[in-house]
């Protein structure tokens, strides 16, 4: 297997810019690439997102490394009339979801999940999907979602975790280490991209790590559930 083409001795912006210029290659093929992944699992994961994060019309909602929008389509569906603002720091993801959902109330703007542009308790609801394990800082990204949070509104994020090794953890390495990489190349020619996946899936934190992550950010009844065999979890908590 190739290194993780996002090395930990770089900066965090020269990461930041890995990062973003990795997003804008896949950014074609994200859709479908997703979809193959996760054996079209992921509709039903942001489903269980949108539920979690409680909205109701007239609820600010952010979408936070919102991608090409799936869980703000989603939130609009299951919540129409909730307010959400889908944000993102690679411009061609943005892109790609505002001419997919074109005529959608959704406002899309650009911003560093580190830094965000909004003053204190401005949402009932942040929501990601796949963004945790991408940010350098993911004490600072969730710093910041609980500050931009209105007291007693939620957080929800959906992303790829290493599970307790199980019956199917062989199968599981075989198919993000061998099968996800070739499926990236013939799909997208890019194969290296999709050797990222599961090299930040095993860096990222446990499902227990991320649990005391959030509450040491200051949220509290936090709980979580995996899915797909222990590799992906959905985690909430409350300002
Ligand atoms: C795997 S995609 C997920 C997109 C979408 N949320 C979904 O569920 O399909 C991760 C997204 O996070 C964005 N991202 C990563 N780090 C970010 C940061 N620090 N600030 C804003 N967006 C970031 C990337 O640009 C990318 O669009």
């Amino acid at each position: 297997m190739k290194p993780n083409p996002l090395p930990a001795e770089q900066t965090h912006e020269s990461r930041e810019d890995a990062v973003r210029e990795m997003f804008t290659r896949v950014a074609p093929h994200y859709e479908l690439m997703n979809w193959l992944m996760t054996a079209g699992q992921d509709g039903r994961w942001r489903q269980e997102v949108i539920q979690r994060a409680e909205l109701r019309p007239g609820s600010r909602l952010l979408d936070l490394g919102a991608g090409t929008g799936d869980l703000s389509r989603q939130a609009l569906r299951q919540t129409p009339g909730c307010l959400t603002l889908a944000g993102d720091f690679t411009i061609p993801m943005l892109s790609k979801g505002q001419r997919k959902l074109a005529g959608s109330p959704i406002t899309w703007a650009a911003m560093n999940a580190l830094r965000l542009p909004f003053p204190d308790a401005s949402f009932e609801a942040v929501v990601s999907g796949f963004l945790l394990r991408n940010v350098v800082d993911v004490q600072q990204a969730l710093r910041e979602q609980y500050r931009v949070l209105k007291p007693g509104g939620r957080m929800v994020a959906l992303d790829t975790k290493i599970g307790k090794a199980n019956l199917y953890s062989p199968f599981v390495r075989i198919y993000l280490r061998g099968v996800i990489p070739i499926m990236g190349r013939l799909v997208s020619g890019q194969g290296d991209a999709y050797r990222y996946l599961p090299a930040s899936t095993q860096g990222f934190l446990r499902a227990e790590e991320l649990v005391a992550r959030m509450a040491a950010a200051g949220f509290r009844q936090i709980d979580y559930r995996v899915r797909m065999f222990g590799v992906i979890a959905i985690h909430w908590g409350r300002k």
